[in-house]
């Protein structure tokens, strides 16, 4: 289904409710009623074409509109990119931390391999948290400045130099550690978990780390095919200009 402007959003969140964290970066939460997506984006304030196209790129792997998202500013990108790491690091690896927690305390024969779950999904998370940083910090920042500069028309002697000897080409490959790491937290405990007293518990650890692992392919999905691009063609037209 391809979403658009006229919808219900009652209707789309129906039909994909993994949506809801999506539209609660944007500010938006349930209670939404009769109002179409439309009508809500007014509401709030919010760019239309931005938000239908986020939402579509969550809902369908192979939708992207490239073109069109490089038509937005940067720091809207930008804005809705550091929500969803406040949303990964506030609320979601903490939700899944506590699940492994609760394991080791209500099943004693198993604390063993259970601790050693809870450590690699510790080391995990601290690889995950130091990525976040590093786009935080150092990326982010970066593309802000390449935005102001654009717009002013002018670029620092600073800016230029890191566009050589940093172009934002360097931090493609590493989502893929990140990705690998979750695909090997899954299969440690579905192919070598002992049988668990608690199977309920250890599916719903299951299915937590299943709508991490798809949250953050979309979520790196706009970071390798929007933000990247965008920033390049912005290092280019600065190079350019100078
Ligand atoms: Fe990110
Ligand atoms: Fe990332």
């Amino acid at each position: 289904m391809l979403i658009d402007q006229k919808m219900k959003m009652a209707d789309v969140v129906l039909h994909d409710p993994t949506l809801v964290p999506v539209i609660n970066r944007f500010g938006i939460h349930l209670g939404f009623g009769d109002q179409t997506i439309e009508e809500i984006c007014k509401t709030h304030g919010l760019h239309v074409q931005f938000f239908v196209i986020t939402l579509n790129a969550f809902h369908d792997k192979l939708y992207f509109p490239t073109e069109q998202l490089q038509s937005f500013k940067a720091s809207l990108l930008i804005d809705y990119l550091q929500k969803a790491h406040r949303y990964f690091l506030e609320d979601k690896t903490p939700e899944i931390a506590d699940l492994i927690e609760r394991t080791l305390r209500e099943d004693d024969v198993n604390k063993t391999t259970y601790g050693l779950i809870k450590k690699f999904f510790n080391e995990y998370r601290e690889e995950f948290a130091k990525h976040i940083e590093r786009e935080d910090q150092i990326i982010f920042p970066y593309v802000l400045k390449l935005e102001k500069a654009l717009e002013a028309g002018t670029a620092e002697e600073q800016l230029l130099h890191k566009i050589q000897t940093h172009p934002i080409v360097e931090y493609e490959a590493e989502h893929e550690d990140v990705e690998a790491k979750i695909f090997d937290l899954k299969n440690i405990i579905i192919r070598y978990l002992p049988t668990p007293n608690n199977d309920a518990l250890w599916y719903q650890i299951l299915r937590e780390i299943f709508t991490l692992e798809k949250e953050l392919a979309e979520h790196a999905r706009i970071e390798d095919l929007i933000l990247i691009p965008k920033v390049e063609a912005m290092e280019k037209a600065i190079k350019g200009g100078n």
